[in-house]
């Protein structure tokens, strides 16, 4: 079975370009050869020939849309006019809690390099005092909404290849912060091939290609194919309320928020806050070319990111946290259709490898590029999206660096 596998496969692999990634396969013993045919046969071989085309031999140039405005975000205190409809949203958000419909979701599959900490970021000691781990800070406030509302709030916990069995042990040794664990769903999210400059496939061992997480934007994907949704289905849960694994000021359940969601029949809606700066280094909430979307701080024109209002205020203020409300049908459909393409995002990362020759290479500079999805990039496919601006001092100080902004210091 091995041999025929390995025939179809490295004609395969011929075909599009990529046929050195057997060059050692013969030599290796049995198991180790069954690992990398198992890698191989993971990935969508076609689909990646054509990712290598267009994402890593050339550097995609993103058009900028022609018309780019400030997005209209629901204010963080409501003025007069607001003042009911945000009473009828805690409302609504209270009923769908006390009905059960709201599932948490923690995507926790990156990587972490910026922080270097030994493991999972979420078992990251982060409370000053009492050196709570980012899970249990996570766990003890969905633990408190279920009390408060009589329900149990059902937990689904995107992990990746790289945390997936430390982050189980670590819940397991934990006795689950309290949760009861039929209620907590841990699932996979893909992983992708990091490629060279020009755009072979690197294996990180004889036996191994160099793989990495698919990006937060692999939730989606990740949520159908590992069953989640369908779990989801049967317990009755409508909404997700999405948080990432770094920030510990994270408002898990927002039923304000999650109220206006749901009232406004939002697919996908998401959290802002005013930016710190015009160049702060946050994805930002724009109206592009007549659709609400997130543009990168990397792709925002300086010149655009530092216009002002009359009032001195800045014109693009709108930061994205990366704190979203996800309704079920959005996520089922985008699944079905096929339309689940969201864009890959190229970076250029240190990767190490093994040569022609076998050899073990760490390289001292960028020489591989990554590909991630992101989740905010679904936005402009929910068929009517809102933000809501809250509060920074409140809600968001992420730890993402291991020293300086965004560090643990900072956020203590
Ligand atoms: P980051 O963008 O900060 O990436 O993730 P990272 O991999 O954790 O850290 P660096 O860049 O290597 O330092 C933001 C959130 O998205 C999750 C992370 O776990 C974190 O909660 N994430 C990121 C995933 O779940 N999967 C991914 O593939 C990437």
């Amino acid at each position: 079975d091995l041999v025929m596998a390995s025939t179809d496969l490295r004609e395969k692999l011929k075909s599009i370009g990529q046929g050195h990634v057997l060059r050692f396969f013969d030599a290796l013993e049995s198991a180790r050869r069954k690992s990398l045919l198992h890698q191989l046969q993971s990935l969508d071989l076609d689909s990646l020939a054509e990712l290598a085309d267009e994402y890593v031999k050339h550097k995609p140039t993103a058009a900028l849309p022609k018309e780019i405005q400030p997005a209209k975000a629901y204010p963080h205190v409501p003025d007069e006019s607001l003042r009911e409809f945000y009473q009828q949203a805690q409302t609504k958000g209270r009923e769908l809690l006390h009905e059960g419909k709201v599932a948490a979701f923690l995507v926790a599959g990156g990587q972490g390099t910026r922080l270097g900490y030994d493991g999972p970021k979420g078992e990251f000691p982060v409370t000053p005092i009492r050196n709570k781990p980012l899970f249990q800070v996570f766990a003890e406030q969905l633990r408190g909404h279920a009390r408060d509302f009589g329900r149990v709030i059902p937990w689904y916990i995107m992990t990746s290849d790289v945390n997936d069995a430390p982050t189980r042990a670590f819940f397991e040794r934990h006795h689950h912060f309290g949760y009861d664990s039929k209620d907590i769903f841990f699932f996979q999210q893909g992983m992708m091939p990091a490629f060279s400059l020009d755009g072979q496939l690197l294996l990180a061992d004889k036996d191994s290609l160099a793989l990495s997480p698919d990006g937060h934007g692999g939730s989606l994907r990740a949520l159908h194919r590992s069953g989640a949704l369908a779990d989801m289905r049967k317990r009755g849960i409508e909404h997700l309320s999405y948080f990432q694994v770094d920030n510990p000021l994270v408002h898990c359940i927002d039923p304000v928020f999650l109220g206006l969601h749901a009232l406004t029949g939002r697919e996908m809606s998401s959290k802002t806050i005013p930016k710190a700066g015009a160049l702060e280094k946050v994805g930002n909430f724009v109206i592009a070319d007549g659709v609400l979307q997130v543009i990168e701080y990397s792709d925002l024109p300086e010149s655009l990111a530092q216009q002002k209002n009359p009032d001195g205020s800045l014109k693009f203020n709108a930061g994205s946290i990366a704190i979203h409300a996800l309704s079920m049908p959005f996520i089922e459909r985008l699944n079905e259709s096929g339309q689940l393409k969201l864009p890959w995002h190229r970076a250029e990362k240190k990767v190490a490898y093994v040569d022609q020759h076998g050899k073990a290479i760490k390289p001292d500079k960028p020489n591989a590029v990554k590909l991630e999805q992101f989740v905010f990039d679904a936005i402009p496919l929910a068929r009517n999206a809102i933000v809501y601006t809250t509060d920074r001092a409140e809600e968001f100080s992420p730890v993402k660096n291991a020293e300086g902004a965004d560090s643990p210091e900072t956020c203590r």
